[in-house]
């Protein structure tokens, strides 16, 4: 245990990975900082079933749409490396974005069957051709035998796991849970920027997502989707989408409900955007 060893430039991390691939796996969990107890939740899992875990800590500047919002984005590189100092065996990758996008970085969007469009990519257009596009350039630099991501970001998911099959990446996509704090609140870095009150006003979200849950599937899908929005209205959030999709095309239901169907919300707290998701 100790302060984890930061590597700033993909050459020294690669040589350093390439040695411990000699004695088993190497896990990977990509992050852009302001670790929380999800992320350290996906580090404890990918120790379970690595030798040697790289966790890059990275604010991409290509998956935001909103100047504001990369730059109100929460920066706590000292803080990250002590929460991780309680692992053994865990590295972090730190770069700068010219490390990540040398000059020679060459990238064409890659065709995610839509899944790239539908929800948050209506609201954030081009963010998960953003998404893609670093983690296509950080699987080629760390090439790590598994990668661990959060449910909390439910779509992006379903995009790296359509991405990793497009371009054929030999890398395992391992999904963990959500992490709530007690009172449901799915954990997320951009709750560092809510305020009490707003920490309070956010459990709407959760909470109308249970409510919608317990309507069960007697209902269809657009009715219960109208009795969650006027559920949430209730509140003093603005809600940027509400929709029951298709687990697997992220298609909206509205008549039928499918074998899988999750219901994905954005919405902002005071000024915050917060995204969460629950399977219905
Ligand atoms: O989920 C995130 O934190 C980011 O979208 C990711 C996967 C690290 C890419 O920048």
């Amino acid at each position: 245990m100790g302060m984890p060893t930061v590597y700033t430039t993909a050459h020294v991390l690669s040589s350093v990975i390439s040695t411990a691939k000699k004695s088993g796996k190497v896990g990977f969990v990509p992050t852009m900082g302001a670790l929380h107890h999800g992320h350290l939740s996906l580090v404890n899992k990918a120790l379970e079933e690595n030798v040697l875990v790289v966790v890059s800590i990275f604010v991409n500047p290509t998956q935001f749409n909103n100047a504001s919002d990369l730059s109100n984005y929460p920066r706590t590189l000292t803080t990250d490396l002590e929460l991780l100092s309680v692992f053994d065996n865990v590295i972090v990758y730190a770069p700068g974005v010219d490390d990540i996008y040398p000059k020679n970085d060459f990238f064409e969007p890659v065709d995610l069957d839509g899944l790239d469009t539908r929800l948050e990519g209506e609201f954030r257009p081009g963010h998960f051709q953003g998404v893609v596009h670093v983690v296509r350039n950080l699987f080629n630099i760390v090439q790590p035998h598994r990668a661990y991501f959060g449910e909390k970001d439910f779509q992006q998911l379903a995009v790296i796991r359509r991405m990793v099959k497009r371009l054929n990446f030999p890398i395992e996509i391992v999904s963990c849970p959500t992490h709530r704090s007690e009172n449901g609140l799915a954990l997320s870095s951009r709750n560092m920027r809510l305020t009490e009150q707003g920490l309070e006003d956010a459990l709407l979200i959760s909470q109308t997502l249970n409510y919608m849950k317990n309507l069960g599937h007697d209902s269809t899908p657009s009715k219960v989707m109208e009795l969650g929005t006027a559920y949430f209205s209730k509140g003093n959030l603005s809600l940027e989408y509400l929709e029951i999709v298709d687990a697997e095309s992220l298609m909206l239901l509205t008549n039928q409900w499918s074998a899988h169907s999750v219901c994905c919300i954005a919405a902002y707290c005071e000024d915050v955007r917060l995204i969460d998701n629950l399977a219905l």
